[in-house]
């Protein structure tokens, strides 16, 4: 994964239903072409195989239930996200927790499968537990500040510079990001300046008036 890098989850807002998911995932291919900037796109999961053939940025599954195919229903595998067009996947997104043991079985299949592993955590010692599974990169996102109006690094930019130590003395192999409240580009600033390489974010741009320029403008934060 290029890093530094904006990841947008597109969530499960009613914008991006249908259409609109492709819609947003074409704004950000255009806006990526003209800056130059890392966006990887995390679409709804019923539209991430016509949005990974259609768009040309990366794409992540926002969460994959079996690492291993089998005889289940209403599930999604990570074999099934990879063939269609997944090049990454989060895992245990705070709004879809996983067990520990899952963790570490996902981050071994994305290894197999030669997909980027983000694991998703709340605060510094659950940061501490999942760099030591060697996934790709941890997302440190303090759920009480997702979907509000201030960037987990205005609000307490020490749980993030901490999260980046505390990663770094189990492993350099393990990059970190940061998310909750990220709106614009000087928030992105300051998440690269405390150590990550970049953010995870989601309302700021899926819910904007205006996705296209929030975007372009949040892309010009991406510079160290
Ligand atoms: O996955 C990103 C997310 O949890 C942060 O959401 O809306 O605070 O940017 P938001």
């Amino acid at each position: 994964m290029r890093t530094p890098a904006i990841i947008l989850n597109f969530k499960t807002y009613a914008q991006v239903d249908g259409d609109g998911a492709l819609a947003l995932a074409r704004i950000c291919e255009e806006v990526q072409r003209e800056t130059g900037a890392s966006i990887i796109i995390c679409p709804p999961m019923v539209e991430l195989s016509r949005i990974a053939h259609e768009v040309n940025t990366p794409v992540f599954a926002q969460n994959v239930d079996l690492w291993e195919s089998s005889a289940r229903t209403g599930h999604t595998t990570l074999s099934s996200v990879k063939a269609a067009g997944a090049s990454g996947i989060l895992i245990n997104h705070s709004e879809n927790r996983r067990r520990m043991a899952d963790i570490e079985a996902l981050i071994t299949a994305c290894r197999k499968e030669g997909l980027t592993s983000i694991v998703c955590t709340n605060n510094i010692s659950a940061s501490r537990a999942a760099a030591a599974m060697g996934p790709d990169l941890v997302a440190m996102e303090p759920p009480e500040l997702i979907g509000g109006d201030i960037s987990v690094t205005t609000v307490n930019p020490g749980i993030v510079r901490d999260t980046v130590k505390a990663v770094e003395a189990i492993t350099s192999d393990v990059r970190v990001l940061t998310g909750a409240g990220v709106k614009n580009a000087e928030d992105i600033r300051v998440a690269l300046e405390l150590g990550t390489v970049g953010v995870l974010l989601a309302s700021g741009v899926v819910k904007a008036e205006d996705p296209r320029g929030v975007l372009r403008k949040m892309t010009e934060g991406l510079v160290r």
